[in-house]
């Protein structure tokens, strides 16, 4: 079966590549986004990606994806550490989801180490750069094919 799944990449995250390399790596959105369309690709999936630096406009998508995708992988950004209502549309649409940060949020500030996101998805990947992607696309589409993609 052709997943579709729906890449989400919240605030501050179109400026990847000139915003602090030293947390985010050197690699643009555009490139990340197409590595990405080639892995789907290869992985017979198909991936629509989408940013947006407004909270609004990440639920819609978030809302909109129940109507055609079969997982999310989403970076929210620093709307990982206080977005409740980020928190309330992933819950709503029970799409199985995977939280992706760049950085290894718990080895920075004390207020990234909170994620009220991640009671709600299925898994985190943190400090893996471009790569947390990957693995999430990964995952995401071995635990859909396994059946599901719940917690388990
Ligand atoms: C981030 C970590 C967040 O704390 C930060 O606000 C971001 C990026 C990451 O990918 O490491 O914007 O989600």
């Amino acid at each position: 079966m052709a997943y579709r799944i729906l890449l989400i990449h919240g605030p501050n995250l179109n400026l990847l590549g000139d915003r602090e390399p030293s947390h985010y790596g050197t690699m643009k959105l555009e490139e990340i986004n197409a590595r990405m369309e080639r892995l789907a690709e290869e992985h017979g999936a198909e991936l629509r990606a989408l940013q947006s630096n407004s909270e609004g406009a990440l639920i819609d998508a978030i809302q909109e994806a129940r109507l055609w995708a079969d997982g999310i992988i989403i970076n929210p950004g620093a709307y990982t550490h206080y977005s409740y209502a980020l928190r309330d549309a992933l819950a709503a649409v029970r799409l199985p989801a995977v939280e992706v940060h760049l950085s290894n949020v718990h080895a920075r500030e004390e207020f990234r180490r909170t994620s009220v996101i991640a009671p709600v998805v299925t898994g985190t990947v943190a400090g893996l750069g471009w790569r947390g992607y990957a693995a999430a696309l990964d995952a995401l589409l071995g635990l859909l094919a396994d059946g599901g993609g719940g917690q388990s």
